[in-house]
């Protein structure tokens, strides 16, 4: 059989099985839900999360993680951008850490690859956390009950990479299962209503699927902003994407394709936080991404259908950041 008979052999069986078994039809669909578990709570988990919270981890005592990322506020700020350490200077839009251990690349511009790489970067960013690696050791080190779960933890107690494993098992304990979109991936039909299933179709038919896709629905991909005409810059702020990681003419206003799991609850958006309304972001996808003038009614689907992404973190709804959307 050459390849174009064993093509068109392979397509009439799939085509077959969809028909019979519909169950196979949903497996061709580019989705898919998130796990019901988080990994293993173990120790280092629960270790992760108390430095995640603490403000020694900054090096003047005045903010953790959890300042910019809250959790029990979708784990962003909801600020158009963040605020710098330097109290002058702005940072990009705060992404969710939800979810966060699903992405392959982190940050806006993907700077890097791991979260154990983030971590590091991030603590000892000056416009961010502002510490050093000697102060760090010293402040967790004089505190006797860090000093006993890090030896409980690890075999070679507090040091510098076993702090970056904490916090990096925490964040990957950070999963949002249960939508209502992964429910109905999994079977429940009627966990959608039908405006929300036709969302979804139209997300799948015109393409926004391309980019956002996956299990958490982006987060694996690098796209220029604005592949039909340059989306208006309402911020005004210059900012080169990708280009900062790579000096590559061709990454000039490319972006990681961010994930759209709990979207709904994370306004604004875009890297510098320019869309107020997921109505405005998706009419900005629609003309800028693909080309296309959406209908009302379309995008109001679409809209309908990114709200059935938001999942629960133990056992509670995920809920919206801290800003008012605008
Ligand atoms: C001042 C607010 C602020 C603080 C404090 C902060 N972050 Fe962030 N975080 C941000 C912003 C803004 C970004 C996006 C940066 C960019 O793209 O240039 C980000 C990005 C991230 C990302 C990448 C997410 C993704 O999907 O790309 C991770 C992971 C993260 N932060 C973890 C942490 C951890 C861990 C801490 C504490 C050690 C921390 N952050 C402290 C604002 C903050
Ligand atoms: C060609 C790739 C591509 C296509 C197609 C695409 N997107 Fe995007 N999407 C992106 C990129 C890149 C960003 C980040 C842009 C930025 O911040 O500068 C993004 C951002 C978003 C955001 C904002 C998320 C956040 O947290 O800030 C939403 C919502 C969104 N897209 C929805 C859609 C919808 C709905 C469609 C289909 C109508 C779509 N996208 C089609 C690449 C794409």
């Amino acid at each position: 059989m050459n390849n174009k008979t064993h093509f068109t052999v392979s397509l009439l069986i799939k085509a077959m099985l969809c028909l019979c078994f519909p169950a196979y039809a949903e497996s061709l669909e580019p989705l898919a839900p998130l796990p019901l578990t988080a990994p293993e709570n173990s120790k280092r988990t629960a270790l992760g999360e108390r430095l995640f919270q603490d403000r020694r981890l900054s090096g003047q005592n005045t903010r953790s993680c959890a300042t910019c990322h809250p959790l029990e506020r979708g784990a962003m700020d909801g600020r158009t951008r963040a605020e710098a350490a330097d109290g002058v200077s702005i940072l990009r839009n705060t992404p969710t850490l939800f979810n966060v251990g699903f992405n392959f690349f982190f940050n806006w511009d993907g700077v890097v690859t791991t979260l154990e790489a983030h971590t590091e970067k991030v603590m000892l960013n000056p416009k961010v956390m502002q510490a050093t690696w000697p102060l760090l050791l010293a402040r967790l080190g004089a505190d006797p009950e860090y000093q006993r779960d890090f030896g409980l933890a690890y075999p070679n107690g507090l040091t510098q990479a076993n702090v970056v494993d904490a916090v990096t098992h925490f964040e990957r304990s950070l999963i949002t299962p249960n939508a209502r979109f992964d429910r109905f991936l999994r079977g429940e039909t009627n966990a959608l209503s039908a405006d929300e299933q036709q969302g979804h179709h139209l997300f799948n038919s015109l393409g926004c699927v391309a980019c956002h896709q996956g299990i958490n629905i982006g987060g694996n991909l690098f796209q220029k902003f604005g592949i039909f005409g340059t989306p208006k810059d309402g911020a005004k702020v210059a900012d080169d994407g990708r280009y900062t990681v790579t000096h590559r003419e061709r990454d000039r206003g490319v972006y990681r394709v961010p994930s759209l799991r709990n979207v709904a609850v994370t306004a604004p958006y875009f890297h510098d936080g320019r869309a107020p309304t997921l109505a405005v972001a998706v009419d900005t996808m629609a003309q800028y991404q693909l080309g296309k003038a959406l209908p009302a009614h379309e995008r109001d689907l679409l809209v309908l259908f990114l709200k059935t992404l938001t999942g629960e973190y133990r056992g509670k709804p995920v809920v919206r950041g801290m800003a008012e959307p605008g």
